[in-house]
């Protein structure tokens, strides 16, 4: 029996920031068409934080200890100038690092722009290299060649790139091996996540989610793969190297089969300012009111901690008891 969570230490080191709830994608694990099509209600302009209120929102998590900085969405190069917001953050004293999670198509256009900014590292979900695949899975009809391009002009501009795939039962288990080949040909990170009930559209059942047991036991009928040595505190990913390219990894994200709350050091902002201490937390909390009220630095940094010291968050520890839950949608509160 694991000891209850609320009384282990779970420092706040990791803030995700997503910047827009919109996105060119309708992937069906995340925003399915059917829901969020043209009279989907997302936030109105006014609701959406600024550049600056992010920027000082993310100063006051850096003063508590956050060290890793990533930006989401929604589709994140769909904000404008978003290249100036990472210019913004980058100036945050402390080392931060600086990351963002992005669809990719247009990351070719951004890419060198967003390293010159001070971007450290790209993250790009692809999840499958087949046309017929990829577009029915996102639900736009996009080909992955924009995306391939994305993630080639990201290798280019400097950036540390990694891929991320969702892997659904009968959908896309056929791409897992192709995409490993991709991977390893450029030389980047591949990570494959369980597909997740995020939200309350996605229809996720748990049947549709494959192990990543699974996926490495497939892994390993091809590609000679052994464990990475150092697991670091709170990554969410187990991972692996190839024996005969160890700087090429593969990871696996296993929030169902595996859940990693136990050290969960992950915080989320929403682009209308709220803070989710969880991916399933039922409520937000208002961090916009206080920005917009005139809130010293230390105010705002006092209220940070007293919300993420009140935290007992634990859901995918007991995803399996079930029961109604009103979760947030992963496009709004960010992946
Ligand atoms: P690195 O900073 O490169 O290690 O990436 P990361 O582990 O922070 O991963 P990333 O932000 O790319 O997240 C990958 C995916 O893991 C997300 O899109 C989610 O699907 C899942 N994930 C990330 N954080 C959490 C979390 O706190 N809880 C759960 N259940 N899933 C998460
Ligand atoms: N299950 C798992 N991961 C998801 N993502 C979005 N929805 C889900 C889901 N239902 C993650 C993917 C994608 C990122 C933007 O969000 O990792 O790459
Ligand atoms: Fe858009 Fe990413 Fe959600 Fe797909 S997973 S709909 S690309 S935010
Ligand atoms: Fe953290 Fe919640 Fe994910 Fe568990 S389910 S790892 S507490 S975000």
């Amino acid at each position: 029996m694991q000891p209850p969570l609320d009384t282990l230490q779970r420092p706040l080191r990791d803030l995700r920031i997503s910047v827009t709830d919109r996105c060119n994608f309708r992937c069906h694990y995340c925003m399915p068409a059917e829901i969020f099509g043209p009279g989907y209600a997302f936030l109105p302009k006014p609701e959406i934080l600024t550049h600056e209120e992010i920027a000082r929102s993310a100063s006051a998590f850096s003063s508590l200890g956050v060290e890793k900085l990533r930006i989401t969405g929604g589709e994140p190069l769909l904000r404008r100038g978003l290249s100036d917001l990472v210019a913004m953050l980058s100036e945050i004293p402390g080392h931060h690092d600086l990351a963002i999670t992005t669809n990719g198509v247009l990351l070719g256009r951004h890419a060198n722009s967003l390293k010159e900014a001070g971007l450290h590292r790209v993250t790009v979900s692809l999840d499958a290299l087949s046309e017929e695949v990829f577009s029915k899975m996102n639900g736009v009809g996009a080909s992955p060649d924009k995306v391939i391009a994305g993630v080639d002009a990201a290798i280019s501009a400097g950036l540390g790139v990694k891929i991320n795939c969702v892997v659904q039962k009968g959908v896309n288990e056929q791409e897992v091996l192709p995409l490993a080949e991709f991977a390893r040909d450029r030389g980047v990170t591949l990570r494959f996540i369980e597909f997740m009930d995020t939200g309350n559209t996605n229809r996720w059942q748990l049947d549709q989610v494959v192990p990543s047991a699974d996926l490495l036991e497939k892994l390993k009928s091809r590609f000679d793969l052994e464990a990475s040595q150092s697991p670091l505190l709170g990554e969410t990913a187990k991972r692996y190297q190839h024996v005969d390219q160890p700087e090429v990894e593969i990871g696996f994200i296993s929030s169902v089969s595996q859940p990693f709350c136990r050290d969960c050091n992950r915080a989320r902002l929403s682009a209308d300012g709220q803070i989710f201490t969880c991916l399933f937390a039922e409520k937000g909390h208002d961090l916009k009111s206080l920005l917009r009220s005139g809130a010293t630095d230390a105010q705002l940094a006092d209220e940070v901690s007293r919300i993420w010291h009140r935290r007992s968050d634990r859901y995918s520890e007991i995803r399996a008891e079930g029961g109604e839950r009103t979760k947030p949608e992963m496009s709004y509160i960010g992946g």
